[in-house]
């Protein structure tokens, strides 16, 4: 692994995988054909994390504002998605890798909701790496779930609103139990966050590359954590560097 340190590995790296449509038009075929190409780049990615050693890698699959899409272009991508967890659930399996969703699964179509929720539970006992999915995923929506829990339990007693600390905010997100992310990677060039992690990306270091996803590979992958490794990250306080 060239240049690689292994002792500053991100240990959670979130990731937008974005340009799979623009990859598709630039070739005159279907946008469903970029969400087929970047199944393939998903799954080196996978691999990649889980050859370095990087313990949790979450991939922003499907947005709550993707069911703005036209009925065709979600019907592909759930087709697909039933298809890549079923189709992984083996290499996952040998692995030692964890499938995880975050997002609000519930609004998956029933095929799609039953691969997945089999997988999850197939590979629940792995303990090398957690991949997490967020699917129907929108960091908005995500805190605001976790305001309404919070609610509840202080509407039936069991909680006071000065029991309320980051601690128990992070403990009523989806993400529960995960670190926040160290490093954000977003594909195709965008220089936004379109609703992905909001509370968690605090402190997470961005990097953005034009690459569009289907494009997007090993060796850009290995580069962008290196590029992860040269930076300070100073959590608000003086360089230690001075
Ligand atoms: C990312 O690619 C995949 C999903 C959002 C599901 P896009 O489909 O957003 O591709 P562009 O941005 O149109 O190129
Ligand atoms: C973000 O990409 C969502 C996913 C990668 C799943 P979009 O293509 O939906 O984001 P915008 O519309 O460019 O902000
Ligand atoms: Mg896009």
């Amino acid at each position: 692994m060239p240049n690689i340190d292994p002792k500053k590995l991100p240990k959670h790296v979130a990731i937008i995988m974005d340009g799979n449509g623009r990859w598709a038009k630039k070739r005159g075929i279907n946008r469903v054909r970029g969400h087929q190409k970047g199944a393939d780049t998903v799954r080196e990615i996978v691999r990649t994390s889980r050859e370095i050693g990087v313990k949790w890698l979450t991939l922003y699959a499907f947005s709550e504002e993707n069911w703005k899409r036209s009925k065709i272009e979600i019907q592909a991508l759930m087709k697909l998605l039933k298809r890549f967890v079923k189709s992984e659930l083996e290499e996952m399996l040998e692995n030692g890798i964890r499938l995880n969703a975050i997002g609000r699964i519930e609004k998956l179509p029933e095929d799609t909701k039953k691969a997945l929720f089999d997988v999850i539970e197939k590979t629940s006992t792995n303990k090398d790496m957690v991949l997490t999915l967020a699917l129907s995923y929108g960091g908005r929506q995500e805190i605001f779930d976790a305001f309404k829990k919070i609610g509840t339990r202080i509407e039936k007693g069991d909680l006071k609103a000065d029991d309320i600390s980051e601690q128990l905010i992070s403990n009523s997100l989806y993400t529960a139990g995960m670190p926040d992310p160290d490093l954000l990677i977003r594909t195709s060039g965008e220089s936004r966050i379109s609703n992905f992690l909001l509370y968690q990306i605090a402190y997470t270091e961005i990097h953005i590359t034009s690459t569009l996803w289907p494009d997007f590979g090993k060796e850009e992958y290995l580069a962008a954590i290196l590029d992860f490794q040269e930076r300070e990250r100073r959590f608000g306080a003086t360089s230690s560097r001075e």
